[in-house]
């Protein structure tokens, strides 16, 4: 009596649980849109999984303090075990992980929610009574529910094959580059009308063959819609999976009547399409090219870098005297301060300018470097104050007025011919206007090609000069300089 009382206790307080869940993870995302809160978001998100999980494991530990049977209670046994297992190295894996192998982290992860996706389908369509769905008659369950799990497992089987080859591509474990072969398109889709077929087949018969092959024909379209895509075009097709995860979360979510599954996997579902949108857009790329693996006439072609004009070389002395001279810098980092790593040094070499009195600020492209957020990442890494980061919008306009651009390790994100030349594979894409600043400094290590691999007239332009080598070692050169009076 006492005990059920108890259990009547504790099932009203878990009542709350999925609206903590979902209340979490929607303010998560909002805060974890601006760099000064995102810590907060990552908290948000922490509590929000814990309460998601808590009321699998309260149950599982009041029934066995109820019957003391382990036998009676070995699912939710496992399923504790498997929570802890799975939370503990998570915790572990993110705790070690290098910044630069975020990406495949997340594929990885990715493949994960996809493959639970396909185990709960199928344990729903094996044992349907086990999760409360009722049968009827010559079909075993309602037509509402065969489209659910069809729908769920074949999201999920996608999603898993699919990021499994991200993975791999990413850590170069398989070429990056882009995989075509002819007919490539046309045998994909036939593959998926297949499978949509299978897909409505399935719905009306509920044949067990139909539902086995709906998953074997999703897998084999995940490794094919993945293997033709290059590897730089490889974080919007990440941050697709993730999405295509939600959906299929929140697929299963309707099936087992989990309101929590429903909200937040529509949540990731439709934060990964907007995000993978608005890569497309700062590459200037429609996200149909990118998942059909077309490549632009350039991404991985070489562009002959065909200018007349003369370029200005300056050495690291030199540009450290006309920082010094400057009132006014916006440092411009891109993806070569990634593979330099130099984001630590140009902090000591702000605040050394700072003291001198110059106003230092950075501007963010929101596609510099190779993942959402790089840059961003990198220079908050390095404590580099939030209020001195600004955005394309909120900064471009300030060139005009600013005595010396650095652009360190980037290309593309400033380069011209996004705006003058309608033949480029960059045409249209929103790009840093460093050419307006009186000087730019340019630290690369030659006059090589960025990912759209085209060359760059700012390269030559009067107010240029060129300072090559790798961005660290330059900029601790200039450093020196500067902090010589
Ligand atoms: P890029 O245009 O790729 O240019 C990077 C430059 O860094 C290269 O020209 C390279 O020139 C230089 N570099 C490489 N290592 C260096 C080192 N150790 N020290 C100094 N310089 C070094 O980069 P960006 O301007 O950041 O533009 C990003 C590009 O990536 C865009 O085209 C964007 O569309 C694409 N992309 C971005 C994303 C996301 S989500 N951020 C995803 C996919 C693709 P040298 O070899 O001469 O040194």
């Amino acid at each position: 009596m006492m005990l059920s009382f108890k259990f009547g206790c504790i099932d009203n307080v878990l009542f709350f649980f999925p609206i903590v869940v979902v209340v979490c993870f929607i303010l998560a995302l909002r805060v974890l849109s601006s760099a000064e809160t995102a810590k907060i978001g990552n908290r948000l998100g922490i509590v929000g999984m814990l309460a998601a999980t808590f009321p699998s494991v309260l149950h599982a530990i009041t029934n066995f303090v109820a019957t003391h049977s382990i036998s009676e209670n070995l699912l939710p046994i496992v399923a504790v075990f498997t929570i802890l297992l799975g939370g503990g190295i998570g915790f572990y894996v993110a705790k070690n992980i290098a910044m630069t192998s975020l990406p495949q982290l997340l594929a990885a992860f990715h493949s994960l929610v996809g493959l639970a996706s396909v185990f709960i389908a199928s344990a729903i369509f094996v044992a349907p009574q086990l999760f409360g769905i009722p049968e009827t008659g010559a079909t075993s369950f309602p037509v509402l529910n065969a489209i659910e799990i069809s729908l769920g497992s074949a999201i999920g089987a996608i999603t898993f094959t699919g990021s499994i080859v991200a993975f791999l591509k990413l850590q170069g474990v398989i070429t990056a580059s882009a995989f075509q072969y002819p007919g490539q398109r046309k045998s994909n889709m036939l593959i998926v009308l297949a499978t949509i077929v299978m897909i409505i087949a399935f719905v009306v018969t509920q044949s067990p063959m139909l539902f086995i092959s709906i998953i074997f024909a999703s897998f084999i379209i995940g490794y094919l819609l993945i293997i033709p895509v290059g590897g730089a075009d490889m974080p919007v097709v990440v941050s697709m999976l993730n999405s295509y995860s939600g959906w299929a979360a929140a697929g299963i979510g309707f099936t087992l009547e989990n309101n929590a599954l429903i909200v937040v996997g529509a949540l990731v579902g439709t934060s990964g399409a907007i995000l993978s949108s608005i890569m497309c857009k700062g590459m200037n790329r429609s996200l149909l090219t990118v998942i059909s693996g077309i490549q632009q006439k350039n991404s991985t072609m070489i562009v002959s870098n065909k200018n007349d004009g003369h370029i200005k070389l300056c050495s690291p002395e030199d540009a450290g005297f006309i920082i010094k001279n400057a009132e006014s810098i916006i440092i411009v980092p891109g993806y070569g301060m990634a593979v330099s790593q130099a984001q630590h040094v140009i902090r000591e070499l702000s605040n050394i300018l700072k003291l001198r009195g110059i106003v230092v600020r950075y501007a963010i492209h929101p596609v510099a470097g190779r993942m959402p957020g790089h840059m961003n990442v990198l220079l908050a890494e390095a404590n580099i104050p939030y209020e001195d980061v600004l955005e394309i919008d909120e900064i471009n306009h300030d060139f005009g007025s600013t005595d010396v651009a650095i652009v360190v390790g980037a290309n593309d994100i400033t380069n011209p011919a996004a705006k003058t030349d309608p033949t480029s594979p960059i045409y249209g894409m929103p790009i840093l206007d460093v050419s307006k600043a009186k000087t730019v400094l340019f630290i690369k290590r030659s006059l090589g090609f960025g990912y759209a691999g085209i060359g760059n007239s700012l390269f030559y332009q009067n107010n240029t000069m060129m300072v090559l080598g790798d961005a660290k070692k330059i900029i601790e050169e200039i450093l020196k300089t500067t902090k010589e009076e």
